[in-house]
């Protein structure tokens, strides 16, 4: 294929070469002269190990062009790579002029072509933005219509400086959006000879996977470095902990604990959050991160009772009291904590857990609900058909296998609200709201 790649930065550079040594013919553009004259030169404008050895090789096998020309790139090229710089703005929002504009030059030239183009994104930006920001400019400067004239897709690059080519022939997966899957899939055409994994998405899927990575990367930096944080202090070896911690990839490095769905509860997590944050204080050792995690799991409970709120409904039937489904543990269950809120906001409510009964409540758990819901027991319904009756919002606390079917034979005027994502594949019912999704 003939690629342009625009922006001759990190990404651009590295794209460039690696995609010429995977057979494909390439154009670089910038606006930067400078850098185009290094491509131009046969060197890497970056610092980077391996690139310059690649850069030479193909500009003397004249297969990697530079230009400042976005008409010749065009004009040369069936596909063009975006991969100008996405910078933060002072106020931390993303600057996207960059973008903008090289839609918009791309856009103008696609117009004089005379052939259909492919425009794949490769920079960073929030979901929405190659929907809102991107697409518009290429049409009203081309004239031409998506999916029709032209085409649009993009695909986050997750290499890591440093290591880059290598993250290029090997990335931990390929990720392609399209508004049509047709499109993702004619765009993952440029990636044939690599052997990773690939997702095709929807477009602002595709957009978001980049700050899932990201962020959750920066979060296991944080992560570790507070546990660190409070381990040496305590005489403990923090390096051991996490190799026998990153050793359990059941709980740990799992995809468990990653789904969105409800508040964190139980007897143990907000316990043991609470002392080791208590810890931490003593020592008088700032671990912003782990001080913070009780009050985002207090904000998420908050976000659930703003979404009952905005159904204007107050008759409420709740499926599952339990943190999760097959305990009857109330200690501590973000469920008790939400009903105890509603309640005071005069919410009428009943509750349906086949393993939660005031009869068979035993210790701690009997007492928890004497002294924190003592008015569980008028609430609690013995069959689901009593929520069915009562209910006008639904809200699905837990996962229990039994609840799909109860769920099923509500009307239609009955709000499902599921906070547990219960459905493998939510259903598109205008009564059916996913808590985060
Ligand atoms: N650097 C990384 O490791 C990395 C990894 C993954 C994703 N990203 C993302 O990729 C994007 C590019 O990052 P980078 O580090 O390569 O940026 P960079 O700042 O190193 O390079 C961007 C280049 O784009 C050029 N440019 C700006 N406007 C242009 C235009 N209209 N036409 C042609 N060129 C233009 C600039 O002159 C610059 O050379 C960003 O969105 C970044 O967040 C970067």
């Amino acid at each position: 294929m003939r690629i342009s790649v625009f922006g001759l930065g990190y990404v651009g550079c590295v794209s460039a070469a690696c995609f010429c040594d995977l057979g494909h013919e390439v154009w670089g553009i910038d606006v930067d002269p400078g850098k185009v004259d290094f491509i131009r030169k046969g060197q890497s404008p970056i610092v980077e190990e391996g690139l310059g050895d690649l850069i030479a090789k193909y500009s003397r096998a004249g297969t990697l062009h530079g230009t400042t020309s976005v008409a010749e790139a065009i004009a040369n090229t069936e596909v063009s790579l975006i991969c100008v710089g996405t910078p933060s703005l002072e106020s931390g929002a993303l600057n996207i002029e960059y973008v903008q504009r090289v839609a918009m030059e791309i856009g103008a030239a696609m117009k004089e072509c005379g052939h259909r183009h492919m425009v794949i994104v490769r920079s960073t930006m929030l979901p929405g933005t190659t929907r809102r920001e991107v697409l518009p400019r290429l049409e009203a400067a081309s004239g031409m219509k998506e999916g029709k004239d032209f085409f649009l897709a993009y695909n986050p690059e997750f290499l890591r400086e440093g290591s880059a080519i290598k993250d290029f022939y090997e990335p931990p997966k390929t990720v392609v959006g399209g508004f049509r899957r047709e499109t993702a899939e004619q765009a993952a055409a440029i990636y044939a000879k690599l052997t990773a994994p690939l997702f095709l998405a929807g477009i602002e899927e595709a957009e978001m996977v980049k700050y899932a990575d990201n962020v959750f990367h920066a979060v296991k930096i944080v992560f570790g470095n507070e546990i660190g944080a409070v381990a040496k202090p305590l005489g403990v070896d923090s390096h051991r902990v996490m190799e026998i911690f990153c050793a359990d990839t059941k709980l740990n490095l799992s995809p468990y604990y990653l789904k969105p769905g409800f508040a964190f509860g139980g007897s143990c997590l907000p316990k043991d959050v609470r002392a080791l944050s208590s810890r931490a204080r003593e020592l008088n050792i700032k671990t912003p991160m782990l001080f913070s995690l009780m009050e985002a799991n207090r904000e998420h409970v908050q976000r659930a009772v703003k979404m009952i709120q905005s159904f204007g409904k107050k008759k409420i039937g709740l499926l599952g009291l339990a943190f999760k489904a097959g305990t009857d543990d109330l200690r501590e269950s973000p469920m008790v904590e939400l009903v105890e809120i509603l309640l005071g906001k005069g919410y009428q409510i009943k509750i349906y857990d086949k393993n939660v009964s005031l009869a068979r409540l035993v210790g701690a758990n009997r007492k928890f609900i004497e002294t924190v819901l003592p008015h569980l027991a008028e609430l609690l319904c013995p069959t689901t058909d009593e929520i069915l009756n009562h209910a006008e919002v639904i809200i699905v606390a837990n996962p229990d296998r039994d609840f799909p079917p109860v769920l099923q034979k509500a009307k239609p005027d009955q709000i499902i609200f599921d906070l547990v994502h219960i459905f493998p594949e939510p259903p598109r019912k205008e009564n059916y709201h996913g808590f985060c999704w």
